[in-house]
């Protein structure tokens, strides 16, 4: 299942982020921006158990977030979506996915992990800007599943088709938000339109 996220406010961010006079500073700011608000639908279905709080007028029902939420970000790029996730979600714990893609092949290189202790009512909220081939994100579920991870969303800035494809035929459990399915991958596995490569926009290391 994928959903793109159409909100003016969201999109009206996405058109300003691929340009490429955007700066990192900026760059970092509408990440930062542009995550809160995929997090708002892709969070709807965050586990609440029900409480009631006493206003200076009387009882009121409300709801509260319960459970282990755990943000994992897919570095480098995921780092500049954990940051206002945590915002949101200041009871979350942090899991960290470091992954390279090969830059002739595409295929990625794990190279660090550092995951919380998985709990039956964990719920992770995988956080990459880009959605290429699908190799990065497809690893990193399998990788969160193998350590005990099953309920998993996955928040995304900009894919394409071959990797929502990927994703949904290796792990139709996941959902997708995203804010853009561009329009394809070119000869270098870099998603076109898109808006360059994001770990290097966001660190200004191009
Ligand atoms: C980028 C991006 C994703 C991945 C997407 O990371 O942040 O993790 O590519 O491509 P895929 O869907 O084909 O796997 P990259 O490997 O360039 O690392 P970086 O963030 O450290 O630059
Ligand atoms: N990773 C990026 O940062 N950009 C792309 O277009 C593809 C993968």
């Amino acid at each position: 299942m994928h959903t793109v996220v159409q909100h003016p406010l969201l999109q009206h961010r996405l058109a300003i982020l691929r340009a490429t006079k955007t700066d990192p500073k900026l760059f970092r700011e509408l990440v930062h921006e542009m995550t809160r608000l995929i997090a708002f639908e892709a969070l709807r279905d965050l586990p609440t158990v029900p409480v009631s709080v006493r206003t200076p007028m009387g009882d009121a029902a409300g709801v509260k977030i319960e459970g282990h939420v755990v943000v994992a970000p897919i570095l480098r790029a995921g780092m500049g979506m954990l940051d206002p996730m945590l915002e949101l979600l200041p009871y979350a714990t942090a899991g960290v996915i470091g992954t390279k893609r090969n830059e002739e092949t595409a295929e990625p290189i794990p190279y660090y992990l550092n995951l919380p202790k998985p709990f039956p009512d964990s719920y992770v909220a995988l956080v990459d800007p880009m959605l290429a081939t699908g190799g990065s994100a497809c690893d990193a579920i399998a990788t969160l599943k193998k350590n005990g991870f099953q309920r998993i969303v996955f928040l995304n800035i900009i894919a394409c088709p071959e990797g929502i494809a990927r994703v949904e035929r290796e792990h139709p459990d996941v959902p997708i938000f995203t804010a853009a399915i561009d329009d394809h991958l070119n000869d270098r596995h870099y998603i076109v339109p898109g808006l360059g490569d994001a770990g290097d926009r966001l660190f200004g290391t191009l």
